[in-house]
């Protein structure tokens, strides 16, 4: 192998590799060091991080489905001071991109955190979430609406020099419609799919398991939907777009990269396999020598 080029340029700046753990499933980092290496992934995108600390929704949070997984884990995390105090010096022992995942209810929520990622030295970059479905303000709102998108990516890229990868909600008719929006506000790249709108019936308490109604759906059950996501942003924009979404084996995180990505993240298989992302990695780095592809972005334009 060796002679293949996995790197990934976002406005600018490399990512090692293309293949990253996805926000929620990968805590900040330093959770999963004992069961694989860290250090060989092509970014560590981590937990949603908001002002103020949050202690997320009321349990069960999670529920099993055919083929995924329903979360409504509400955001739950330490808030900014922790992070600077207790996680910031964890991350800087480690060498793999750190992506903060960033959140909020409004708008200032979203600045003031991107702000003091701008000088957190160990921060590569950030990645807006405005596409929770799991809380009642903000989240979800930005990302499925083009203008209040369009406001704060605008908003946010004042503040912000390093890379600001903007995260789309799949739950909207046409995502190359917030695709636009958020290229046209400054975005250095987007990022889809987070989850679903989803809802599990509990048939003997005849009530839905969540305690919220509905929460977000991931695994495999969306791989089509984020590979479908993927090909129509990056057909709407000219800035690199992130696939997300049911990854498990390297062929899915192929299809992504021939759909139009630049990367991919996996998510909801770390839970049972947390050497996903380094399997999908090799799996990639295989198929590209036995095709004769030199570079990730040979992978794109087919179709
Ligand atoms: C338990 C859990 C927590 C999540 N938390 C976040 C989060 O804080 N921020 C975010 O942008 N996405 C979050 N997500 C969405 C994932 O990052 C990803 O977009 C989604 O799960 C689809 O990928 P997957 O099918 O590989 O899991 C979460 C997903 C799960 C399963």
């Amino acid at each position: 192998m060796g002679q293949i080029d996995l790197t990934v340029t976002i406005a600018g700046k490399t990512l090692p590799n293309p293949v990253g753990t996805a926000s929620g499933t990968f805590g900040f980092g330093e959770e999963y060091s004992p069961l694989i290496d860290i250090n060989a992934l092509g970014a560590i995108y981590t937990k949603a991080l908001t002002p103020e600390e949050r202690p997320g929704n009321t349990p069960p949070r999670l529920a099993e489905t055919t083929a995924g997984l329903i979360n409504s884990i509400g955001l739950a995390n330490p808030g900014l001071n922790k992070f600077l105090t207790e996680k910031v010096p964890i991350l800087q022992n480690i060498t793999a991109p750190i992506i903060v995942n960033v959140a909020g209810a409004t708008q200032s929520d979203y600045i003031k955190v991107c702000e003091a990622m701008e000088e957190c030295a160990p921060v590569w970059g950030v990645e807006l979430n405005v596409s929770c479905p799991n809380v009642d303000h903000g989240g979800m709102s930005f990302g499925t609406s083009p203008p209040l998108l369009a406001r704060l990516v605008a908003a946010v890229r004042k503040v912000i020099k390093k890379p600001l990868i903007v995260k789309l909600s799949p739950n909207v008719a046409d995502i190359s419609e917030p695709a636009r929006a958020a290229e046209d506000a400054g975005a250095d790249a987007l990022s889809c799919i987070n989850t679903l709108t989803a809802m599990k019936v509990d048939i003997h308490r005849r009530k839905p398991l969540i305690p919220r109604g509905t929460g977000g759906l991931s695994g495999p059950a969306i791989l089509p939907i984020g590979v479908a996501a993927v090909w129509r942003s990056a057909k709407a924009v000219k800035i690199p777009v992130i696939g997300v979404g049911g990854i498990s084996r390297p062929e899915d995180a192929l299809e992504y990269l021939l759909a139009g990505a630049c990367a991919v993240q996996t998510g909801t298989t770390l839970f049972t396999h947390p050497n996903t992302p380094l399997r999908v990695l090799s799996g990639i780095e295989q198929y590209m020598e036995q095709q004769g592809f030199q570079s990730i972005s040979e992978l794109h334009g087919f179709f």
